[in-house]
Formats: C-alpha cells, structure tokens, sequence
C-alpha cells in the first residue's frame, strides 16, 4: 500500500482541520455558539434536570471512598500533589534504597493532620492519621539514621515500603476492570445484568520497542477472539466493543515517520477490523496526545480506502472536544463515512492530555496551544460537536463519554425524542450518575474497561488522578459539597460571559511564560502538517543554492581546499562546499584580531553594537 504524502492528498476540509489547530479561542467561541445554537428555554430544562441529577448524586448515601479520598488529596492541596508524585514515581522505582529515599521525601515533611476532622469521616480521618504518623516515624528514623537503633529503622522502612506499594496498587486496581479478558468478561457479566456492555482497552501505550508492539498486538488479537465469542447481536451498537491506543502498536507512531508507519499501522489494524467486522464488534481508535491527531487521520483514512471494510458500520474514531480542531476535524470525518459508504461511531470525549498539551506548547516556545485554555470553553466545544453529531445520523453513530450530569442532561435535551443516546463511562468513574440515567429511557451505556496488569498501567493511571484530583472536573466539584449546585449546572456559554474574557488569562502564551521579563524561543511543530509544509517549501526554495562555507578574515574570503558537504539523510545530495583554514589563514586572523582588540575600545557602543550585528 502506498503512503498518500500528505500534501498530494490535501483536500480542503484537511487543510481545514490543520489551519484550526491554534485558532484563537475568541474567534472560535461565536463559531461554536453558532453550532450550538441553543436556545434559552434548553438551557432552562437542562439546568433543571442537572439540578435534580446532581441532588439526588448528593443525596446518596456517601460517595465512594475513592471519589472521596481523590478529592480530599485532590491536586490543589501539597500533600496531594506529593501522594501523586509517590504514586508515579514508586510503581517505576525497584531498589528498596531509592524506594526508601522517595517515600522519605513525600511523606515526611506534609501536613497530613490538616486533612484530619471537619466532618470528613472516619476512613478519612484515619488515613490522614496513618499519613501523619508514617510522617512522624520516617522523620525519627532519619535522625537516628547512624545509630545503633539502625536495624529496627530499616525493618520500619521496609514496612511502609510496602504499606506505601500496597496501598498504591489499591489505587490502581480502582480503574483496571480485570488482568486478563476472560476475567474481564466474568466480571462483566454483574454489570451487563445492569444494562451495561463494554468497550475493553488492552492497557499498554507508547510501545517502545518492536517487542512490545507486538506483545500489545498480540493482546489485542487475543482479546478480539474473547469478545468475538460473546457477540450475540449482529448490530455492533449492541455488543461489547474494542478501543484500541495506536502508540501501542508501533515504537514509532510519530509524524516524522509518517511515509512507514502509516501503512503499517494500517495493515496491522486491517485483520483485527475484518475479525471485528466479521463478529459485529465495533473497533474505536482511541485519541490521544494532539500532535497524533493528524497521523491517526492518515490511518483511518487507509483503512476506510480499504475495499474490504466498505460498507461496515462497525469503526469507530475518538474526537477530542478540548483540542481547537474538532469541529473541522467532525466535518472531515463525515467526508470519511461517506466514502466508507458507512456509519462511524464517534466517541466524543473532552480529553485526557490537557496538562501535557500545555507544557508541550511551552516547553517548544509554540505560537499558541492545541487545546482551549478555559474548561467551559471545552464544555462549549464538547455540546457543539454533539449537535454535529446528532445532527448526521447518517454519517455517526455517536457515544457520548462523560462523567458531568450537565453535559449528559445538555445531550439529552439535544437528541430527538425517542432516539437512543449512548453514554459512556471510564471503569471506576461516574458508575452513580450512569446507574442513575440507566434507569430512564433511551440510554446505551458502555463502560470503557482497561484490562492488563500494574505494569502497563501508569500512564493511564496518571491521567486518572489528574482528572479526579483537578479542582475544576466534575468530578471533584460533586464530591466537595461546599461547591454550590449552581456552580456545577451553569451552562458554560453563561459562564464564559461572566469569566469576561474567553481566553485564559492565568494561562500565559506559550513563548511568554517567562512574565515580562523575556520570550522564550520560538518553536516549530514539526508534527504539524502546515508547518511540515513550510518547511518543506523552504528547503526546495534553496535547493538549488550551492552553499560555501570559507574562513572570513578582516572581511575577506580566505582561500584553501574545499571539500563537498553531503546531505546526512542522503550521501548523494551535496548541499554545499566548505573551506578549512590553513595556518596561514589562522595566522592573519589571530593579527586581525589583536588588531581590532587595541582599536576597540576607542569605538563608541553604537559603533561597537554594529560591528556586533555584522558579525
Ligand atoms: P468534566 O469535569 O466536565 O471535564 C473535565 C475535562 O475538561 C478535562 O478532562 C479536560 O479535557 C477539560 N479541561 C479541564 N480544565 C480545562 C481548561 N483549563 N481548559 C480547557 N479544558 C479543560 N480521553 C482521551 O483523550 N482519549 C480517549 O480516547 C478517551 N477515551 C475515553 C473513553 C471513555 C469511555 C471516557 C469516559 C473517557 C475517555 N477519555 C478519553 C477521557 C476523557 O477525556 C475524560 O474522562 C474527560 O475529559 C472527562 O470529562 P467529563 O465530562 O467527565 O468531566
Ligand atoms: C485514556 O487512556 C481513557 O483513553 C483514555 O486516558
């Protein structure tokens, strides 16, 4: 198969979703209020139905100890950022030493009784007891570190070691559904009995080599043959389905690599897609870090050219809300289903990068970022792409992935009577609310469950944490009943009126995260097509130059052997010649020099300063 390079294959919307990648946010907003185009009695109903989603989640009886212990330790307290620090750290670190070390540093210097009293409950209370006094005891084994008492401060350290490892592994095992698939589709069977089908996830991402591409590939084939086997209905909507993280399946899923990868990503992905069709299992593409989006493009677009997979309705491509493109980005994949000759299904989610996106941004000196800097910027993009969605049924078929009653009762109040909705839900997040709207009419709802052991977990881990411990999800805010329900049900075009400006300001430019003092250097995005382009331009445009390069000396060519300069990436191409100095040449540049260097400092600083521009 040939790899389309992607400016033969530029049609307009592509060029589309490329130019939107870092759209100001304040000429985005009247575009997506205007696809929103909500009117206000909606708005109305769906602050009602939040209202009472949101009390009746309230009223329960108590949120589950986990909810609870995310948002006590959530990201805005110190100790909290340190038990994230822990928990990222440790599950990488395998000497007990270096273990010893980390959890010294994490634990020993927080204020673990501030998280103590004030109504928070037993366990809660407790766990900042245990926290307190894990702190107390590593400070004295500290300074009685040299002592003769060492061998019951090394037992103590080997006990928290282990306390620590434990009680991390209960963190994680909150959001994996099960180790293998078959114990996976044992521990489904409880939920379906509720309503629930699955999209399971073989954990594992950002392969790093060849092997363990292709031990995440094997996973993959092997759980298609389980879930496969429990398919009952021939409409993939109503059987269990399969989310597949396109790092995993090839050490270098990257733009630059694009011309290889691509087509053998594709072909990797064309056997399970024909399995999965065969089964009537759907087959989603997860969508993970921003500068993927375009070469996850490239690889739907080659499988939906496959003549094999014409026709199936059963694919399935992730759109992040949060990312500037995903307007564009919905109308190119209508384009996608047209050529399909079939429905996708769209999971629209807001997004699991945002902190990564924007240190990205920085740390690269890019013009702006990939994402939107305000949440109800993304909750605005969120409800916008779900009117596009529910507005084509003939090009998607669309799963709505979230944890936010408002955003579930602002779709709700969008989809036409008596249609089915699908929702869906991360596996150890948001099961009330989705109990809750189960039990209504029209509602799908699917649990994405990651299946595989602790070592592949961490990433997915972080990102779990980061979402429950950020002050501003969802999530957090349900659980902290001193955030006022009006604060979780307003909807987010009010709220972006009342912020008064659309862009964040607490969220400097990238290149001006330096305050005033100066600008970081510009960066170029070279995973970016545009950019690509530009680039690529540019090196054509002096192709043709025969570039010297000469020892100057006092202003002059000074002459010698010149040897050809060839391309690194290509011997034949000679970009150029070069000049090496020979003693004499060093010579009469040394006199140039102590020349110059008496007669300097009679130059005023302006002469000087040009004489430095020149140089
Ligand atoms: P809310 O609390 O309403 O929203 C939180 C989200 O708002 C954050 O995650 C972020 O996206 C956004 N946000 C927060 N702060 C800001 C800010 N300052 N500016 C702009 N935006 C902000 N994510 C992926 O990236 N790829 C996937 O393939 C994927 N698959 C998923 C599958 C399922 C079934 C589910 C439920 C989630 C999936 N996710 C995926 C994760 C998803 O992105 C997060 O769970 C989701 O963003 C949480 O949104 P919410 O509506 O539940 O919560
Ligand atoms: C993630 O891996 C769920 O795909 C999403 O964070």
């Amino acid at each position: 198969m040939n790899y389309p390079a992607y400016r033969d294959d530029l049609n307009l919307q592509r060029v589309k979703v490329a130019q939107a990648t870092w759209q100001s946010e304040a000429e985005l907003y009247p575009i997506l209020k205007a696809a929103l185009d909500m009117p206000p009695e909606s708005w109305d109903r769906i602050e009602r139905h939040s209202t009472q989603l949101i009390s009746a989640l309230r009223a329960e009886q108590r949120p589950p100890l986990i909810d609870r212990f995310l948002t006590e330790y959530g990201l805005s307290s110190d100790e909290g950022v340190q038990l994230m620090r822990l928990a990222e750290a440790l599950s990488r670190t395998t000497d007990s030493e270096t273990a010893n070390q980390l959890i010294h540093d994490k634990i020993a210097g927080g204020n673990w009784l501030s998280h103590v009293g004030g109504g928070r409950g037993m366990i809660m209370n407790m766990s900042g007891r245990v926290l307190h006094l894990v702190g107390k005891w590593l400070q004295w084994s500290d300074r009685h570190s040299g002592d003769s008492i060492r061998p019951i401060s090394s037992l103590g350290d080997s006990v928290v070691r282990q306390a620590t490892r434990t009680a991390i592994r209960t963190l994680s095992s909150q959001f994996v559904f099960a180790e293998t698939l078959s114990g996976a589709m044992k521990r489904a069977k409880g939920y379906q009995r509720d309503g629930y089908l699955f999209s399971f996830d073989m954990l594992g991402e950002a392969a790093r080599t060849h092997d363990d591409a292709a031990k995440y590939y094997k996973a993959y084939n092997d759980a298609l043959d389980i879930v496969a086997l429990h398919a009952k209905s021939d409409d993939p909507r109503h059987n269990h389905g399969i989310s597949v993280k396109l790092s995993a399946l090839h050490p270098r899923y990257e733009y630059g690599h694009a011309a290889r990868v691509v087509p053998e990503i594709a072909e990797l992905l064309k056997p399970l897609a024909l399995r999965a069709r065969a089964a009537n299992v759907q087959l989603t593409i997860d969508a993970e870090e921003a500068e993927r989006l375009d070469i996850s493009m490239d690889v739907l677009a080659s499988l939906v050219a496959m003549p094999e997979l014409k026709g199936w309705h059963g694919l399935g491509f992730v759109v992040q809300a949060y990312q500037r493109r995903a307007l564009p980005l919905l109308r190119w994949l209508q384009e996608q289903s047209r050529q399909l000759g079939a429905r996708l299904f769209i999971r629209l989610v807001k997004g699991a990068y945002w902190d990564s996106e924007i240190k990205r941004a920085q740390e690269m000196g890019l013009k702006s970022y990939p994402v939107y800097t305000r949440k109800d910027m993304t909750d605005l993009s969120y409800l916008a792409c779900a009117r596009t969605l529910l507005d084509h049924p003939d090009c998607f078929t669309p799963q709505f992935a979230t944890h936010n009653a408002s955003t579930i009762a602002a779709i709700q109040e969008m989809a036409s009577k008596g249609m089915r909705v699908e929702f869906q839900r991360l596996f150890g997040m948001g099961q009330q609310l989705h109990d809750m709207i189960l039990k209504g009419p029209n509602v799908i709802s699917r649990v994405y469950a990651p299946v595989g052991t602790q070592r592949d977990l961490l990433s997915y881990l972080i990102r779990r944490l980061l979402e429950n411990g950020a002050n501003s999800s969802f999530v957090h805010k349900l659980v902290d009943h001193d955030t006022p329900i009006s604060n979780l049900t307003q909807s987010p075009i009010e709220a972006l009126q009342q912020e008064g400006d659309i862009e964040n300001s607490s969220i400097s430019a990238p290149r001006d995260i330096f305050g005033g003092v100066r600008q970081s250097a510009q960066g170029w995005d070279l995973s970016h097509p545009l950019v690509q382009q530009e680039f690529q331009s540019g090196l054509e445009k002096h192709s043709n130059i025969n570039w010297s390069a000469a020892p100057v000396v006092d202003g002059t060519i000074a002459p010698g052997d010149s040897c050809p300069i060839q391309n690194p990436a290509n011997l034949e191409d000679i970009v150029g010649h070069w000049t090496s100095a020979d003693e004499a040449t060093a010579n009469s540049a040394m006199e140039a020099a102590s020349n110059a260097f008496r007669t300097a400092p009679n130059l005023s600083p302006k002469e000087r300063a040009e004489k430095l521009r020149k140089a």
